[in-house]
């Protein structure tokens, strides 16, 4: 609590909170912005990880294709005051387990591509039971050119203790390796019980040797709505892990892409939040806009409800001040491990030097950060910290939103302090 109000005050300069209200509004303004990333959520799985605080539910036919209806009619309401096709930077399918709606995809992806000339791809999500050929065949014909597959763990204890099982990882992950997507991601979970320095090591290894081309290493979060009955190993265990994980994939020449994620050189990257601006479609979807930042109900129910009358499904939105979305830009730039000073001010309206020049000479001083011609780039320890502060924005933001959301479909007000 403490670290996250903290930085929020240091760089807002402000003790004013983030506060989320109802007051939504109708029409989402997204016409003029650039580097605009698309996402759409599919709450449905086969069954629940307990582990896993994203919103979803059991998969059933019935009301997947009620879902189905109303993300189109989604669709058609956000974009209805489009008078162009407006270039985006790229779409995502996450979820839950989007492949449960394999068959509805093209109507979903033509629906968008009346709207939209989608330039750097689509990527979806896949849970290991969805590897097989017909599904990456359908995915091909779709022109899906990045997966990212939940792994987790290779190692069966380590499964066991998040409640999943191995089914012929490595033998899935070389079938999706020769269907030649541009990007194979591998997620891993790191500071599970019972997981030692060696088994991630030899994880990651496997990702890489059965055809990964990018890992993404997350450290295990206690939700506190999740049901974990194993909890994660402590901070200084996850502290020394990401050291081993970051120093394996130095000396095999992999490179560190961002705090949690590892790439072969000169491959593509799968990464759905690190986008200027994004608009979100879907039950729990968060849109991020040049001054507002809105989250949809988390009800499936409502969301419907609410598209059948011609109203956007959102739940609460943040109207930003400046600083506050200039903070969360760089909060997000920095997640890369490197600030962007004219796409900063592109997006901001003013210089980064002059609005954050203290904190800025501060950072270098500590060794937090280095200048280069046009970045600031993080260092190890910044990295670390980086880290550290993400997961504590995970368990004070995050956490509380989406408990919040889960049991109130439209709530009035949430204040994150
Ligand atoms: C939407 S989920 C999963 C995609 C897919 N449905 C699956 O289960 O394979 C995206 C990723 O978030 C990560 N994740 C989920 N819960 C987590 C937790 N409690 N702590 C850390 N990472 C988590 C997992 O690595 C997971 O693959
Ligand atoms: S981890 Fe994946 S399969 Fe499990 S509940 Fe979460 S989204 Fe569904």
């Amino acid at each position: 609590m403490l670290i996250t109000s903290m930085l929020r005050i240091i760089l807002t300069r402000s003790f004013k909170p983030f506060v989320f209200t109802g007051r939504n509004e109708n029409k989402l303004k997204f016409e003029s912005l650039e580097d605009m990333g698309l996402y759409v959520h599919i709450p449905f799985c086969r069954s629940i990880c307990r582990f896993c605080p994203y919103f979803k539910e059991v998969y059933d036919n019935y009301k997947a294709e009620s879902y189905k209806t109303a993300l189109l009619k989604e669709i058609d309401l956000v974009c209805r005051n489009l008078k162009e096709k407006k270039h985006a930077a790229s779409l995502y399918f996450g979820g839950g387990t989007p492949a449960l709606m394999i068959d509805d995809m093209k109507e979903i992806i033509d629906k968008l591509k009346n709207y939209f000339i989608i330039e750097g791809g689509i990527g979806i999500e896949l849970h290991p039971e969805d590897i097989k050929e017909t599904n990456l065949d359908k995915l091909k014909k779709l022109g899906i050119n990045m997966v990212s597959v939940g792994i987790q763990s290779f190692d069966e204890k380590c499964l066991h203790n998040l409640g999943r099982k191995n089914d012929r990882f490595e033998e899935k992950l070389n079938l999706v390796k020769s269907y030649e997507f541009d990007v194979v991601d591998v997620d891993l979970i790191f500071a599970i019980p019972g997981q030692t320095d060696k088994i991630l090591l030899k994880d990651i290894k496997t990702a890489f040797d059965n055809g990964a081309t990018q890992v993404s290493t997350y450290p295990f979060i206690d939700f506190t709505f999740a049901d974990n009955s194993c909890k994660p190993m402590p901070e200084k265990t996850k502290k020394k892990m990401l050291n081993k994980l970051t120093e394996y994939c130095g000396n095999i020449n992999i490179e560190r892409t961002s705090v949690w994620t590892f790439a072969r050189q000169g491959t593509k990257r799968y990464s759905s939040v690190t986008r200027d601006n994004f608009l979100g479609f879907g039950v729990s979807a968060a849109t991020l806009l040049s001054n507002t930042f809105k989250i949809n109900t988390f009800s499936i129910a409502e969301y419907i409800k609410r598209l059948n009358n011609g109203i956007l499904p959102s739940s609460v939105t943040l109207y930003f001040t400046k600083r506050q979305r200039a903070v969360y830009y760089l909060f997000w730039s920095a997640y890369s491990l490197k600030i962007d000073i004219q796409k900063f001010e592109k997006m901001i309206g003013e210089s980064l030097d002059k609005m954050f020049g203290i904190e800025l000479l501060l950072a270098e001083k500590l060794g937090l950060l280095v200048k280069k011609k046009d970045c600031y780039e993080l260092t190890p320890k910044s990295s670390y910290w980086y880290h550290i502060i993400e997961q504590f924005y995970t368990r004070e933001y995050i956490d509380k939103m989406w408990n919040v959301s889960r049991k109130e479909a439209f709530p009035d007000k949430i204040v994150l302090r």
